[in-house]
């Protein structure tokens, strides 16, 4: 199909990133026929050598740009084709606990008044159906027993939980004032290939194939609901494409573990000792445990995830270990420099 007949155009912002990147990917195997334009700043979290395999596609644009301001998403938006409709996926997110706990202002910055710059954007351009890419901390932390499920109250303890909140809320407000087509989707802890290694699993990797410390915080007994990326991906689309305009959409994986459980299976799957782990300083305000109902999603979807731990944890240390170039030079920040070489400036 050539690049002027497109079925659909899509405005991924954040598409450098972790998920982003996963999403891109396997939209262009899945959906040939739409455009992608994909709106992405560069942060330290954006890495356009993900996105290598769709440089050549014909209908694949990168725009580099920042949400937060109005002229960048017109920029992303006259890219897109006028005479299909135009949807939006919103990953774009300042998106670690520690660096929201070191600094809080980037977060509030790019999720909360970069999302209205989007938003007000999005509105004025009439775009046909927005999904915003939240997260299960926007509800707080669980004890022992019990899951999120979309009518849990928010209850944000971190600055990127708290960012993310106030985003949900921005995205709540357009579609109840306006009529905007948004939905929201709040997904558990995700993992697998492209995930920026300051996150636990690729950290984790990471350290324990180099032969250095892992550090693990506070007592390594804080629960996390992990869910493969690809799962993650499926998702969003089946929100995007079938979801209910103005609802709220868990993800989830149904899969429950404890940190020290997680460092505890990759450092058997590399072959490296225990002795590697570190207990470390607790992060402040740790939350204890997520779990999510996904049950909604389950029965007006029709989504479960396709991969279990079992499966989805080796395939990603395999890919860790496959990919140590794409480590290196993310490790090294060389990575930073693939705009400029690719793009020209
Ligand atoms: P990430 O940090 O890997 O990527 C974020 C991307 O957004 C990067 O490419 C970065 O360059 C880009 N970006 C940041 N600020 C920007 C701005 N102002 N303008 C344009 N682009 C900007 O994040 P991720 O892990 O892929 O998460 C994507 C989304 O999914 C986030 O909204 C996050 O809150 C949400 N989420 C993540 C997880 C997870 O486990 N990683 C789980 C649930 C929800
Ligand atoms: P993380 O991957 O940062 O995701 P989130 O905080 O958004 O859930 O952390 C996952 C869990 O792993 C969390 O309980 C904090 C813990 N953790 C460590 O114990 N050591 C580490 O070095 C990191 C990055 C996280």
């Amino acid at each position: 199909m050539s690049a002027h007949q497109h079925s659909h155009t899509l405005l991924v912002t954040g598409g450098a990133g972790f998920i982003g990147s996963n999403f891109l990917l396997t939209l262009a195997q899945s959906r040939p026929s739409w455009k992608l334009v994909n709106l992405d700043k560069l942060t330290y979290a954006g890495n356009l050598e993900n996105l290598k395999d769709l440089e050549q596609r014909a209908n694949y644009e990168f725009v580099h740009g920042d949400i937060c301001k109005s002229a960048d998403v017109e920029r992303a938006i006259s890219r897109c084709s006028t005479t299909v409709p135009l949807s939006v996926v919103h990953f774009a997110a300042e998106s670690h606990v520690d660096r929201s706990i070191q600094s809080g202002l980037p977060f509030v910055e790019t999720n909360v008044v970069g999302t209205q710059v989007l938003l007000d954007v999005c509105r004025a351009r009439g775009v046909a159906r927005f999904v915003h890419v939240s997260t299960d901390e926007v509800y707080g932390s669980l004890g022992d027993t019990g899951a999120f499920t979309e009518e849990t109250p928010l209850a944000p303890n971190s600055p990127y939980s708290a960012s993310k909140a106030a985003s949900d809320l921005l995205v709540r407000a357009a579609i109840h004032t306006h009529g905007f087509p948004g939905l929201i989707t709040r997904c558990s802890n995700n993992y697998g290939p492209f995930q920026f290694p300051e996150k636990l699993i690729p950290l984790m990797i990471a350290n324990a194939s180099a032969g250095k410390e892992l550090p693990v915080y506070g007592d390594g007994q804080n629960v996390r609901d992990w869910l493969y990326v690809v799962d993650h991906c499926e998702a969003i689309l089946a929100v995007l494409e079938r979801g209910r305009l103005g609802e709220v959409y868990n993800i989830g994986g149904n899969n429950e573990h404890p940190n020290l459980a997680i460092v505890h299976q990759i450092l058997s799957a590399l072959g490296k000792p225990t002795s590697l782990i570190r207990f470390v300083k607790d992060r402040p305000g740790h939350d204890r445990r997520y779990a999510i109902d996904a049950s909604k999603i389950a029965r007006e979807l029709a989504w479960a995830p396709r991969f279990s731990f079992t499966q989805a944890l080796p395939l990603t240390i395999a890919w860790y270990q496959s990919h140590s170039e794409w480590l290196g030079r993310v490790q090294n920040g060389a990575y930073r420099d693939y705009y400029a070489r690719q793009y020209g400036s």
